[in-house]
């Protein structure tokens, strides 16, 4: 199969008629969004859908996301709209927050992995709310990536991951945000199932308590349920083993540049993803900023675009890791899963 690319820059409407008829018709048409571009189908068609898991190579017991062009839409695909629900889309849609709350009858089992529940969010984003739109239909989509590695940010990401599986590709730049949307769950006590750019504090703001789910930071315990079925798997990996180096930026960077030294001396081809604080320590060794460490909005925005690009010439990456406040608990949380949780604190 031969997969065009269209780009939307400037043009919005640009291959979304194209790109409707094609999911009307059952196939697969990967979109830019505000969080990381998406691998879309007909959210109520379960065979087009089970294309999506084809494509990727993801487990069929993972969920999908169901993307919706108007705040109303809602009401047919849930059993009922809690109040709740109502307050939070009315203050933070469109844009990077998913919703999750019991499915009505119509949304496949395909779309929730067998499960009662169904997630639904309504992007910011133009050309993916015009696709949308034009469909006529909820979109289901997945984050655009062969399953495991980091989600695409660009449209050069998703040809990488997809060329020859998916018939169209619509290019709108790199995406605004780079890390997935907030993940809320509404079955029970509001909890954060993975964390977004609408952060807990955005959310406790205008709802009260929240929680997080226990596997945000660490590895699913071996008796535990995943709340999410996502958090279970090996995600976000690039093809390097990633090491974290957490703590205050000097010792951080002094402990970076003696692992840097001692990995290269194995001949180890090493990567650092620094900081605009730490960059000065780094120099003439082979180091990336992701930004300014008070600025975690930035470091997350750019962190799947290193990964992916340091991660295909280097055998190790070190990054340093911040602390897990507002967009940095995102940001810890991809982190973390691309290193396997493997992380120093000094
Ligand atoms: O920003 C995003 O959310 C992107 C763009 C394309 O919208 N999509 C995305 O989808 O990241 P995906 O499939 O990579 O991640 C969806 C996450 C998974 O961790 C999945 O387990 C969880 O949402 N999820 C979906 N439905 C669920 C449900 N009914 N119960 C619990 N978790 C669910
Ligand atoms: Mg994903």
């Amino acid at each position: 199969m031969e997969t065009v690319v269209i780009s939307t820059v400037g043009k919005e409407d640009a291959g979304t008629v194209m790109g409707a008829e094609l999911i009307r018709n059952g196939e697969l048409v990967a979109f830019p969004t505000e969080t990381v571009y998406g691998l879309g189908a007909n959210g109520l068609d379960g065979e087009a859908v089970n294309r999506i898991f084809a494509a990727k190579g993801r487990p069929n017991d993972n969920p999908l996301i169901l993307h919706i062009a108007k705040k109303s839409d809602v009401k047919d695909l849930w059993a009922h709209v809690p109040k709740i629900a109502n307050t939070l889309m009315d203050t933070f849609w469109p844009g990077p927050l998913t919703l999750i709350f019991n499915k009505a009858d119509c949304v496949p089992y395909e779309v929730t992995a067998g499960l009662e529940t169904v997630a639904i969010r309504m992007p910011q984003d133009k050309t993916a709310r015009t696709l949308i739109q034009k469909a006529g239909v909820p979109i289901a989509a997945p984050s655009a990536n062969r399953s495991g590695r980091p989600s695409p940010t660009t449209a050069r990401h998703v040809l990488d991951d997809m060329d020859g599986r998916i018939p169209l590709i619509l290019d709108g730049g790199p995406c605004r945000y780079g890390v997935e949307s907030t993940v809320l769950s509404l079955v029970g006590e509001p909890t954060i199932l993975r964390p977004g750019a609408v952060t807990r504090e955005m959310l406790e703001a205008v709802i009260g308590p929240v929680q997080l789910a226990p596997s945000i930071l660490k590895p699913l315990g071996e008796r535990e349920v995943a709340a999410s079925p996502g958090m279970k798997y090996r995600h976000y990996a690039p093809d390097a083993e990633v090491y974290v180096i957490e703590g205050d930026p000097k010792p951080v960077a002094k402990r970076i540049r003696t692992l840097y030294y001692d990995l290269e001396a194995e001949g180890k081809r090493t990567a650092i993803l620094g900081t605009e604080q730490t960059m000065p320590s780094y120099r003439n060794l082979n180091a990336y900023s992701l930004g300014d460490r008070e600025e975690p909005e930035t470091l997350c925005a750019n962190l799947f675009v290193l990964l992916r690009d340091t991660g295909a010439e280097n055998d190790v990456i070190l990054a340093e890791g911040i602390p897990t406040e507002n967009t940095g608990l995102a940001f810890m949380n991809r982190l973390l899963r691309a290193a396997g949780f493997r992380r120093e604190t000094v």
